[in-house]
């Protein structure tokens, strides 16, 4: 029997002293991505990975509206999930080796509960699923076959996600077996956080993975800490990129627990990308792979920060939704 879930975390943890293992210059937080803040006073505020201005526009729309951050991130998710056109999330997603697409996403609330689904395959909105997922069982995470039936069961359908031009670029890769890289023209991965107007943060993360990865593999999107987390005393966290490199670092919980240490969003974002640069340096500046993060706090601040250049965030607050390229650590 499937049951509600009320899961309060505890943080087990306290990371040691903010600037250890740095690998990259901490810049001072820029005045485009300080909230103008005279006291502890929420700023309805969302912010998602990449160029999507449509979906943090929705998100913000959803909290005009009267509703929750958890209600935003779901709508804000949904819109490149439905966008045949965006070939790395949900449906239009590229498939992995096999001609497949595969889905992960996770979804946390400002109560610790939390939902994820992994290898996801025939739903369009997995976000939803993992919803569901955080709502209506006792688990947190479901994967493949196990997450299709009960997605199916709580009246998700089933449908074909391979469009034409995703089937017809992994034909021309099955010839080539090139990889492409990660960047503003093949981008990877909607993570995105919202604030409400009681203070409350919520984060959603949903990929359609690595284009033409191995068939099972699972990256970072799903799993809560790597691809996304959120902890309301502190602020939350989302990654975009290659998920390898987020789940050997856990960049969204470490970013997180930065903050709770005292950094702000933006030198907690420069810190996580200096320890995937120090400790992969040969593999990530050889093979130009890319990682972002971005960061929210409780003060409505938020910063953003990537391995090289190409990284976009779209913000929405302030009545202002904007894209603003990221700083980034290799030149
Ligand atoms: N960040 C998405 C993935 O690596 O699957």
């Amino acid at each position: 029997m499937e049951n509600r879930r009320s899961f309060i975390k505890k943080s087990a943890f306290v990371l040691g002293a903010i600037g250890s293992g740095m690998a990259c210059t901490t810049e001072a937080q820029s005045d485009n991505n300080t909230a103008n803040l005279s006291s502890t006073q929420a700023i309805p505020t969302t912010i998602a990975t990449w160029d999507n201005q449509e979906a943090t526009a929705t998100a913000m729309q959803v909290l005009q509206n009267g509703g929750s951050a958890l209600d935003a991130v779901e709508a804000g998710a949904k819109i490149p999930e439905a966008n045949a056109e965006d070939t790395s999330v949900g449906y239009g997603g590229l498939p992995d080796a096999k001609g497949i697409v595969t889905l992960d996403a996770c979804i946390m609330d400002h109560l610790g509960n939390a939902g994820s689904v992994t290898f996801l395959q025939g739903i369009k909105h997995p976000i939803s699923v993992a919803r569901k997922v955080m709502e209506e069982t006792n688990h947190v995470m479901l994967s493949g076959q196990g997450a299709l039936e009960f997605a199916l069961r709580h009246g998700f359908e089933q449908e074909n996600l391979l469009v034409e031009t995703s089937k017809l670029a992994w034909e021309e890769w099955k010839m080539e077996q090139k990889s492409p890289l990660i960047g503003k023209d093949n981008h990877d991965t909607i993570g995105i956080l919202a604030m409400d107007a009681q203070g409350n943060i919520s984060g959603a993360c949903t990929t359609s993975g690595a284009a033409y990865k191995l068939h099972g593999r699972v990256g970072d999107s799903p799993i809560l800490g790597a691809g996304m987390f959120v902890d309301n005393e502190v602020g939350g966290a989302c990654a975009t990129g290659l998920g390898e490199l987020v789940m050997t670092t856990l960049g969204s919980f470490l970013i997180v627990e930065l903050m709770r240490n005292g950094a702000s969003p933006q030198q907690a974002c420069e810190e996580a990308i200096g320890r995937i640069v120090k400790r992969y340096k040969n593999w990530v500046t050889e093979d130009k792979l890319q990682v972002g993060y971005l960061a929210l706090n409780k003060k409505s601040e938020y910063g953003y920060y990537s391995i090289r250049k190409g990284y976009s965030v779209a913000v929405s607050q302030n009545g202002k939704n904007k894209n603003l390229d990221s700083k980034f650590a290799i030149r």
